[in-house]
């Protein structure tokens, strides 16, 4: 079968997450790395794009030029990846799929629960994929955690507890360097630091997991450093739709905890936790019973996490295997096949009401706000 083809927009050398694109997209031979508009300064994008392999004709300067020529083309790419900064990601995203491009964007989606909204109607309109790349969830034993909440393996879930905290931007002597600054910067990080750009995660995975959709929540959150805008630290509470209560905590003045991501989720009949610094194992603990290491590969895993367990058993799968586990998942969608699992525009703008949400909550004294977007209520 012939390759897809793969365009990306952002993740110029240097980026933080244009590597892990690159890897992920390119793991299973499913796409070709064929047009890209890889920096906001146009050579070097062009000059990046030619030396990773793209033809000079579509290594492009910048995305309007991206758009414009793959367009009109007859092989024009059938993915378009947007991993630029946040506050591009709603005018690229709609560009392209008013324009009948299939699309992997970067979280955030969008900046404001408007813009989100109207990504889902566009999306919807055009009939193409609009993918967000929470890609945590397509670690192997994340999809077991999922399926063994669904196959009721832990009866009803009563409580989930999350947490994404680092401590990468705990150096009060390191607040002005300009790669840490502008996170705290509502010009340039909009209404929140730490809990949109980490958090989201968190609230992403404990949906995932639980199968199931965040309904309100209450918020503390607090700049550490003072001469940040945004808050460096947050601890949400939630419920969700089936009723559960979520504890999430996330931070990036947590000095000694490195990624920091991991979820417990607790039902009625059992408990589960996985963290993504050991992400080939799944702690499981029936109640009442012994606690058991569910290891990635081994037999009898649910179909999703067999399906997505790449290597023999105890070899390290990695972050760019998650997010290339994705791409296979996106590259199968494009082909016409269902895949469920595969985070979506509606996915995107459920984060971006939480983060509003939780901006007032903290604001308003804690008080409980619907965590919901408008057009989910
Ligand atoms: N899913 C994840 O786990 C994860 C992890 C890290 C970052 N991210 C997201 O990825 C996005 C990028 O983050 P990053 O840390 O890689 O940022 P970065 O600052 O390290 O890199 C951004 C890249 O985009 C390029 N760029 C900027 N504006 C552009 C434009 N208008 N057109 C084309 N290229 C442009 C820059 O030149 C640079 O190469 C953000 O939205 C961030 O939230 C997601």
């Amino acid at each position: 079968m012939a390759k897809l083809k793969w365009g990306m927009i952002g993740g110029g050398e240097g980026s933080q997450i244009g590597p892990a694109h690159r890897l992920g997209a390119l793991a299973d031979g499913r796409f070709e790395f064929a047009a890209g508009a890889l920096d906001h300064r146009p050579e070097a994008g062009r000059a990046y794009a030619r030396q990773l392999g793209i033809p000079a004709d579509r290594a492009y300067g910048d995305w309007q030029e991206m758009l414009a020529g793959e367009k009109g083309r007859d092989d024009k790419v059938d993915l378009v990846t947007i991993a630029t900064p946040n506050s591009t990601h709603f005018e690229i995203a709609k560009a392209f799929l008013e324009a009948g491009f299939n699309i992997l964007c970067e979280k955030p989606m969008t900046m404001t629960v408007e813009e989100g909204e109207e990504i889902v109607r566009v999306a919807e309109a055009s009939g193409k994929i609009c993918a967000v790349n929470y890609c945590y969830s397509a670690y192997p034993m994340v999809r077991q955690a999922r399926a063994m909440v669904r196959a009721g393996e832990l009866g009803k879930v009563r409580l989930v507890v999350t947490n994404f905290s680092h401590g990468h931007h705990g150096d009060a002597t390191d607040a002005d360097n300009p790669r840490v600054r502008w996170r705290y910067d509502p010009a340039m990080a909009g209404v929140s630091g730490q809990f949109a750009d980490c958090g989201i995660h968190a609230l992403h995975m404990a949906s995932f997991v639980c199968d199931d959709e965040v309904k309100s929540l209450s918020a503390d959150m607090a700049s550490t450093i003072s001469s940040r805008v945004l808050e460096d630290d947050a601890m949400v509470n939630f419920r969700t739709e089936k009723g559960t209560v979520g504890r999430l905590w996330t931070s990036s003045v947590a000095i000694g905890r490195q990624h920091g991501f991991d979820i417990q989720i607790f039902g009625e009949t059992g408990g589960l936790r996985w963290a993504s610094e050991q992400p080939n194992q799944l702690i499981y603990t029936p109640v009442g019973g012994r606690t058991q290491i569910i290891e990635k590969g081994e037999g009898g895993l649910h179909a999703d996490a067999q399906r997505l367990s790449r290597v023999a058993i105890a070899h390290p799968e990695g972050f760019p295997l998650a997010v290339a586990n994705l791409y296979c998942d996106l590259a199968d969608a494009i082909q016409g096949e269902t895949r469920d699992g595969l985070p979506t525009a509606p996915d995107g703008v459920r984060s971006i009401a939480a983060v509003h949400a939780a901006v007032a909550s903290a604001k308003d004294a804690g008080q409980w706000h619907d965590a919901r977007p408008p057009m989910f209520r």
